[in-house]
């Protein structure tokens, strides 16, 4: 076994952070309102106008979190042009790991061969790529670490009650990655914000699988392996909790909206982004949105809609863009970056 790179402690100047590779992987499979419709009472029309999402993409069943979670970081390494061996650190964010343990991004660390790596995940839900990402500069700003991935995907069909018609509509698989690094100029992040909220773990959770309600023949014979939610409490708390995190960022950050070219929200509703975007008083045309075609992918939504801003040219060097996002827990987090 080959040995990590010790921490180090320095006392040199923070570091800027600039993510200098994306990439993502959605499954092939598109399951679409269409089909939905011969699972449960619902209709093409209602999810559209409830949610603004019209199909879903879904992992094969022997297609794990770290299969597509491997495939988005192996495209972000090609684009960063970063070798396996350069990653000091691994993150993966996901509440579907592949397994209570070993973390996820071992198995990543094994897929793609990044040897001297050290690996862990973070659950934060729908949050975790942006925790992972100021976990990531954190170590880079502080000169222990040089190279860091990071990862959102998970596979929430896993984990979804089929017949369960106010939670199957929203959600689907995907993964999206990110290379971060010190690129020796001003450009990066800027300013970051986290927060989480106990008082609400009973509005969006899963009760089942864990040391409270352990997997039993019972158990999952009454869902409670599945994902719970109540979605008018949840909608409520994500667009209060979105504004003003995107207010603290961008506070830090020293600057107003309208310095902001892209916004990169969480994927979960249409309807919780236009409700962001009234209150930051921005057109709805500097967010970027694809929630139409993958619906809620949780710790990818956000990791995938930058890699496919930034591949489809949505800004340019020298932007600044606002990435915001909500999830279980309740967690939310916001990040201004200069591209
Ligand atoms: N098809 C048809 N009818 C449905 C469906 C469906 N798929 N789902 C629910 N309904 C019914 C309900 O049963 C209810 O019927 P009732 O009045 O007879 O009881 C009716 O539609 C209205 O339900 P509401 O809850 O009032 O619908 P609402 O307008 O609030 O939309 C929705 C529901 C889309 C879930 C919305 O509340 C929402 O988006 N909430 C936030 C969800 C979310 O973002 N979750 C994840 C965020 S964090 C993370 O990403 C993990």
């Amino acid at each position: 076994m080959k040995s990590s790179p010790q921490p180090r402690r320095s006392r040199r100047p923070q570091r800027t952070v600039s993510i200098i590779g994306t990439g993502s992987y959605v499954p092939e499979r598109i399951l679409t309102n269409r089909d939905l419709e011969q699972l449960v009472e619902t209709s093409d029309e209602w999810i559209l106008t409830r949610t603004g999402i019209s199909e879903r993409r879904i992992a094969a069943p022997d297609e794990a979190t770290s299969d597509m979670a491997t495939k988005a970081a192996i495209a972000a390494m090609k684009q960063a042009e970063v070798e396996p061996e350069e990653i000091d650190l691994i993150i993966v964010a996901t509440v579907t790991p592949d397994m209570f343990f070993p973390a996820t991004a071992c198995w990543v660390q094994k897929k793609i061969g990044a040897v001297r790596a050290a690996c862990f995940d973070v659950s934060a839900a729908c949050s975790g790529f942006l925790y992972a990402m100021e976990i990531a500069q954190q170590f880079i700003s502080t000169h222990v670490y040089n190279t860091v991935l990071i990862v959102g995907a998970d596979k929430l069909s896993a984990i979804v009650n089929w017949s369960d018609r106010n939670t199957c509509v929203l959600f689907g698989d995907g993964a999206g990655a990110a290379i971060l690094r010190n690129r020796g100029d001003s450009h990066g992040v800027i300013a970051t914000h986290m927060g989480s909220d106990g008082e609400f773990t009973d509005i969006l959770y899963m009760p089942g699988g864990g040391s409270r309600c352990p997997t039993t023949p019972e158990n999952v014979h009454q869902n409670l392996n599945t994902i719970k939610m109540l979605g008018k409490e949840t909608y409520k708390q994500a667009v209060t909790a979105m504004s003003n995190a995107a207010d603290r960022a961008l506070e830090a950050a020293g600057l107003k909206y309208d310095d902001i070219a892209c916004v990169i929200p969480h994927q979960a509703n249409m309807r919780i982004i236009e409700a962001i975007a009234h209150r930051m008083n921005l057109p709805i045309e500097k967010f970027y949105i694809n929630l139409e075609k993958y619906g809620n992918t949780s710790a990818a939504a956000v990791a995938i809609a930058l890699d496919e801003a930034h591949r489809a040219g949505r800004f340019s060097i020298g932007d600044y863009i606002l990435l915001v996002v909500f999830g279980g827990g309740l967690t939310w987090a916001s990040s201004v970056i200069q591209w």
